[in-house]
């Protein structure tokens, strides 16, 4: 298809990962344990039911252990895609694709093993440096994420995660490590992944172990404020070293619609999505908003927030706004609670294995709404169709990710005509990875595909499916060509 639309030519075109879904080599040249390495393949998993299973938000420092010692399972965000050993012939892929960007997350554990140390571990440095390097030679911008769902455990067993307030000296310095090290060569940084998953992603998001609290939501209260602090910690330091450097916030987009014109149905989704804006509220405006200080209040949530917070939160406010877009959720007022993890049907949208609905509108509604309540630039860091693809004789037809792609692609055209500064679009996973949510490998959303099965069987070759050719001539012509 055609499109008049050209978009701009310092549009960043790109594609998305991290670390502990693609590098593997999980004990290598002293990397440390962490989060990611104990997610077990679920060999009776129920694709449509996980999110409402939460089984990772219910780990304690027994089943931890149990998961380190375990011989017998299978847990792939050990192993990856390979990309640690395979990531020469990853970025050559990326290049001949045409991309101009490409967002990775570093591995906290490679720097810091245990996280609490005062000196970084060289190796893993060295590593970074190679990667961005031959990232920088093919000519894409690199976009680095310091924290994508792997915490080192030792910060859980040792300190119980980010509820902890020791967390905020340990990921400011590794940090600074990053910064120092790489700041002269990496623009965008992501100090934290979907930051407002608390709900979903206490485990691997925020490091809370069950039998390490007692007030759940609390904790999880605490834990978001340290990050917050840790943001503002960081774009300090960034602005003092190089003020080209740029500091994002990111969250995972919550679009919610109300079942029905039913007045109670509107103001409940409004109250959903508002508990969401949140988490970028504070990082882009500098400020607790009031209904959640309510919140707090009215449900025996104890923040500590000091002058000095305040003051920290107001001067430091973050440059961007990331965020990744899946799918639209629906919500019902009489059905569905202020629980996250509750959400109604909706019988105007068709959905994946996964359940997660095909809405293009609804990142266009999206875009519109972050625009309108920050003016910052936005950056669409995460977008992609998630889909067990067949494949034979090295070849994929995957028309439905294109057709996915294609009408996302075109709101982000819409969005730009309508004067919003999104910079940036990089879908999800371009060369399949691991799935965050199941650790599956055959959820799968890459232009390229990566011949290994859920059980890390197979020869992981790479392999280009019929959307790498398409995405190559949409980038090449600036998007005329869809
Ligand atoms: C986002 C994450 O939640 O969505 C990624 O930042 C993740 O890490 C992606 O992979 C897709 O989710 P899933 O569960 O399909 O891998």
């Amino acid at each position: 298809d055609n499109n008049t639309f050209a978009f701009p030519s310092h549009f960043l075109w790109g594609g998305a990962t991290a670390a502990c879904q693609i590098e593997g080599a999980y004990n290598v040249d002293g990397r440390g344990l962490s989060t990611s390495d104990i997610h077990k393949y679920d060999t009776g998993l129920d694709r449509k039911k996980y999110r409402h299973k939460l089984v990772e938000n219910e780990h304690t420092s027994a089943t931890l252990s149990a998961a380190i010692a375990d011989k017998e399972g299978y847990y792939p965000k050990r192993f990856g895609n390979g990309f640690y050993y395979r990531y020469k012939e990853d970025i050559a892929l990326m290049k001949e694709l045409g991309l101009n960007s490409f967002r990775f997350s570093i591995s906290w554990s490679r720097i810091f093993p245990k996280g609490d140390e005062l000196e970084p571990n060289q190796k893993g440095l060295e590593f970074y440096d190679r990667v961005i390097n031959e990232v920088i030679n093919a000519g894409m911008e690199p976009i680095v994420t310091m924290f994508h769902y792997d915490i080192p455990l030792h910060l859980l067993t040792q300190y119980g995660g980010f509820k902890n307030p020791k967390l905020i000296e340990f990921m400011t310095r590794y940090a600074r490590v990053l910064l120092n090290r790489y700041g002269d060569r990496v623009k965008y940084w992501i100090p934290f992944n979907q930051t407002n998953l608390i709900q979903y992603c206490s485990f691997k998001s925020l490091g809370i172990l069950r039998d390490q609290t007692d007030n759940l939501v609390e904790d999880q209260y605490r834990a978001i404020h340290n990050q917050f602090l840790i943001n503002a910690k960081i774009k300090k330091y960034a602005k003092s070293l190089n003020s080209h450097i740029e500091i994002g916030i990111m969250l995972a987009d919550c679009t919610y619609y109300p079942r029905t014109c039913k007045p109670q149905d509107i103001v409940f989704a409004m109250k959903r999505i508002r508990m969401q804006y949140f988490y970028a509220d504070v990082p882009l405006r500098g400020e607790y908003p009031g209904h959640m200080l309510r919140y707090f209040n009215e449900n025996n949530i104890r923040i500590d927030i000091s002058e000095e917070d305040k003051s920290l939160l107001k001067e430091n406010t973050l440059d961007f706004l990331a965020f990744s877009y899946y799918y639209s959720r629906t919500l019902d007022s009489q059905k569905n609670t202020m629980d996250p993890a509750t959400i109604s049907e909706n019988p105007y949208l068709k959905s994946n294995d996964w359940g997660w609905t095909i809405d293009p509108l609804g990142l266009y509604n999206a875009i519109s709404q972050y625009w309108d309540r920050y003016q910052k630039p936005i950056m669409i860091a995460e977008n992609g169709f998630g889909y067990e693809d067949v494949f034979e004789d090295g070849v994929v037809h995957d028309d439905y990710r294109i057709d996915y792609l294609r009408q996302h692609i075109l709101v982000v055209g819409e969005a730009i005509k309508d004067g919003v500064n999104v910079f940036a679009y990089l879908p999800w996973g371009p060369i399949d990875l691991v799935s965050s949510g199941t650790a599956e490998m055959s959820k799968r959303y890459g232009f390229v595909y990566v011949d290994l099965d859920d059980y890390g069987r197979g020869t992981g070759e790479r392999f280009k499916k019929d959307s790498f050719y398409w995405y190559q001539k949409v980038i090449a012509s600036h998007g005329t060509i869809l």
